[in-house]
């Protein structure tokens, strides 16, 4: 299993000419047959994509601490469980179930799913609800791509992801601080949208086992815990379905979850932000942007809804 020790030092803010180096190392890496087969075919995969037109125009968050401080409750709760637990997940062989209404379901093998559409790279802002952010550059595919293979039909109005739950490589499910399977949910038209990434890498790589290997989803305008890790079944449905997070604290975790400065959590502000690796506790916070700075892009999927109910 490949082991992700970073070789970018802790202390250090990844700008992005630093992470392009180590692409461009990795390129030649490749190139010459040097590396591990999968980080090579990881590697290919995100090299393949286009230069991505979904950037933002802030750092690049580095690598040791988007895979140091984490979420995966799976793993333990505290932020660096996932990295010191989840050697015990084993993303291969893993197959995605992909049922309910749609006319053609289907079992995936990971390899076919990834070869399903071109992947690209995109580096997105991810918003944790818990009043921090990350600039992760990930590698994906827009999850239609994968719904229209799979032909969602006219009664498909949400879908559900459900994480892996295997007490064997997860000790965290032994716990009872979530409902397990971890679930999360969109509306249909949410994971048609085109920023909805289906994502198999980040910086160029396979996806760490602690970001949710060996597939996740990545929903850029909601708060991180909308974006399920480590999927084994996606299902579509007519009625709502229930999410971890909602099931645990329905007054605190709506089905929405939109990215909202103007939304308080009823325990907290979510005005601003702290972007981690870059803004110490003593640097004033930055401010927290309507749907994480994609207002322009999803807006009009809530036109006519009232935000402060559908939070
Ligand atoms: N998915 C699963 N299965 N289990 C989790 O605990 N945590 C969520 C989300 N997906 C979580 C999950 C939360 S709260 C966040 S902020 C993001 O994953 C964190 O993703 P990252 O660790 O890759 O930054």
């Amino acid at each position: 299993m490949l082991k992700f020790k970073s070789d970018i030092p802790a202390s250090e803010i990844t700008p992005y000419a630093v992470y392009q180096q180590r692409r461009a190392f990795v390129q030649a890496a490749v190139a010459a047959g040097v590396l591990m087969p999968t980080l090579s075919e990881a590697a290919a995969m995100a090299l393949k994509g286009a230069p991505s037109s979904y950037s933002v125009p802030e750092k690049t968050t580095s690598f040791d601490d988007a895979t140091h401080y984490n979420n995966f409750y799976e793993f333990g709760t505290d932020k660096s469980d996932p990295a010191r637990h989840a050697d015990t997940l084993r993303p291969a062989p893993w197959t995605v179930r992909i049922e309910g209404e749609v006319a053609k379901p289907r079992t995936f093998d990971i390899d076919d799913l990834r070869k399903l559409a071109g992947m690209e790279e995109r580096v997105y802002r991810l918003r944790c609800v818990e009043g921090w952010s990350m600039v992760i550059p990930w590698v994906g595919y827009p999850l239609v791509q994968l719904l229209k293979q799979v032909q969602p039909t006219g009664n498909a109005k949400y879908i559900e992801f459900t994480s892996l739950a295997d007490p064997k490589q997860m000790p965290g499910v032994r716990s009872s601080v979530l409902e397990w399977p971890y679930t999360e949910g969109l509306r249909l038209d949410e994971a048609l949208h085109p920023l909805t990434l289906l994502t198999f890498g980040m910086y160029g790589q396979v996806l760490p086992n602690q970001n949710g290997a060996p597939v996740r989803v990545i929903v850029p305008w909601k708060y991180g815990f909308k974006s399920a890790k480590s999927i084994v079944r996606i299902r579509l449905t007519e009625k709502q379905p229930n999410t971890s997070w909602n099931l645990a604290a329905p007054g605190e975790y709506g089905f929405y979850s939109n990215v909202n400065p103007e939304v308080d959590h009823p325990r907290w502000s979510q005005a601003t932000e702290r972007r981690i690796g870059e803004d110490g506790i003593f640097k004033p916070k930055r401010k927290t942007l309507m749907f994480n700075g994609y207002a322009d892009q999803v807006a009009g999927l809530y036109t006519g809804m009232d935000l402060r109910k559908f939070y």
